[in-house]
């Protein structure tokens, strides 16, 4: 596990969707009172990113056609089998910390399964 300084927690506004990207993936970054969510930041319908979405009660909307995703876990409301993948994230200290290597991890598999012939 390599751990990635993400960003400053007190930079994310309170259940606002922050974009930050990893090596190429696209996050979206949602902080909720104390703790943060990391999720794959492309909305799983038509790949909208998912920072240019909103909260709305317990769900992360996307602001192009209206899914929505538990931000806390990435589970889709329309479809439960339907997951925004999310990252391993801590808050340590002033920082947000990703795992580097999951993140290429799930890159490398996204990226096979979108072009296989
Ligand atoms: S692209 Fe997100 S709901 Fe269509």
């Amino acid at each position: 596990m390599k751990y990635l300084k993400l960003c400053r927690f007190e930079d994310l506004n309170d259940r606002e969707p922050q974009h930050y990207q990893v090596n190429g993936l696209d996050l979206v970054v949602l902080r909720y009172d104390d703790n943060v969510s990391v999720l794959y930041g492309r909305c799983l319908h038509r790949g909208a990113l998912m920072s240019d979405g909103y909260v709305d009660g317990n769900n992360l909307i996307c602001g192009l056609h209206g899914w929505n995703y538990r931000y806390d876990t990435g589970v889709s409301g329309y479809n439960n089998e339907e997951v925004l993948h999310k990252f391993s994230a801590e808050i340590r200290g002033e920082n947000v910390w990703v795992d580097e290597g999951e993140i290429n991890t799930f890159s490398i598999k996204t990226y096979s399964d979108q072009h296989v012939i």
